[in-house]
């Protein structure tokens, strides 16, 4: 049996009809999509916002990443309650609570948006929308991460950018895994973000220290908080002056692991710094595509279990452009995530 939407109902949505500044994302009336062959519809509860999508919208994206067709609909990320499903789809999903990567065909800043039946997870009651969607797109991406850290209970971890959507994550990873972290930030108002991260998973059982970055001293301040312990692994989003302090305060046999560059430099490090300090260098995410759903089962896992609890930095639907915004003036605390709220 095949359960669609009537045709005529529309939703809000966030309309992109040209590639520019956050301006162009704009709150529409739109017709709400039906449900195909091998696909759902989800009243989406929240929606993930990645710096990625910025990117898409200046249409300024990797190039891994097709420039998409305007007008447009950005969000890959989704998470809500089935309200439709295609002709040949199990009418059991409606009414289940999901999240789902949606690829590509975007379309998650919305009311409603079609998800493919194959790419659902099961979002356990009790788990906020919000943080399954964190989990399920930057939540996988930590897990890949993670295999390549292989953490140990003894290790002493470097994160920058820790009140970021990814960074938050991987503190709260290695914390779970008993390592000590130093968990660095930019600025202020960033502290307390930070700071919750020792509290927000239930499972944590390493030692945080959380210390800002734009103060040039945080490597004597980290010294002099590690009483004599050295850095054993650096993992890097943010490159830049932060990145390359930190591969200077590493200790011999430190692992660093690269994952982005926030801060438009890729941390400097050549085989100079590799021989004297016999450093091992690991990329995860430039390696041949992993088994996504996998990752993404055991990010969501992750959240089940209380090995992370993602800050999100919840935005209305209407304000897609200051959620963009604060990716780009590097004000967000945690995951963003719209909340559309129904009138
Ligand atoms: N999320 C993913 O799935 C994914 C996938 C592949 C690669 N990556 C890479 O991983 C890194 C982190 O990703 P994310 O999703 O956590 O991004 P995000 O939420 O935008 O966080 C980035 C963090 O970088 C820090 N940062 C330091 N200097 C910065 C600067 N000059 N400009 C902007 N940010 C700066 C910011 O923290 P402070 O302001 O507190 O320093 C910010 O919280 C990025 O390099 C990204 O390209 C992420």
């Amino acid at each position: 049996m095949s359960v669609t939407v009537e045709k005529e109902r529309t939703m809000r949505a966030i309309v992109q009809r040209e590639f520019g500044s956050s301006a162009v994302l704009r709150v529409e009336e739109a017709a709400v999509p039906e449900p195909g062959e091998g696909e759902v519809l989800v009243r989406v509860a929240a929606a993930g916002v990645h710096a990625v999508d910025t990117d898409i919208r200046r249409g300024d994206g990797p190039p891994s990443m097709p420039k998409p067709a305007l007008p447009m609909t950005p969000g890959r990320e989704v998470a809500g309650t089935v309200e439709a499903v295609g002709p040949d789809v199990d009418t059991a999903l409606l009414g289940t609570r999901v999240v789902a990567h949606v690829g590509f065909r975007s379309g998650g800043y919305a009311e409603s948006a079609i998800a493919p039946a194959a790419a659902l997870h099961t979002v356990p009651a009790g788990m906020p929308f919000a943080q399954a969607v964190a989990a399920i797109g930057t939540g996988r991406t930590a897990q890949l991460v993670l295999e390549s850290v292989e953490f140990r209970p003894d290790d002493v971890v470097i994160i920058p950018g820790a009140s970021g959507g990814l960074g938050s994550q991987l503190v709260q990873l290695a914390l779970s895994e008993g390592a000590t972290v130093v968990a660095l930030y930019g600025g202020e108002a960033k502290r307390a973000v930070v700071e919750q991260l020792a509290h927000g998973g239930r499972r944590t059982a390493g030692r945080l220290h959380a210390l800002d970055a734009t103060d040039d001293t945080w490597p004597e301040q980290m010294a002099e908080l590690l009483d004599g312990a050295q850095p054993s692994v650096l993992i890097d989003g943010v490159g830049g002056a932060t990145g390359r302090a930190a591969v200077e305060s590493l200790g011999r046999g430190a692992r660093v692991v690269i994952i982005g560059w926030s801060s438009g430099e890729i941390v400097r490090l050549d085989s100079t710094d590799i021989v004297a300090r016999s450093l091992t260098v690991a990329v995860p995410l430039g390696r041949a595509l992993p088994d996504l759903r996998e990752l993404e089962t055991r990010a969501l896992a992750a959240v089940a279990e209380g090995r992370t609890a993602p800050p999100v930095d919840e935005y209305r639907l209407e304000d897609a452009a200051a959620a963009h915004d604060a990716i780009e003036q590097r004000r967000q605390r945690g995951k963003v995530v719209l909340v559309p709220t129904r009138t």
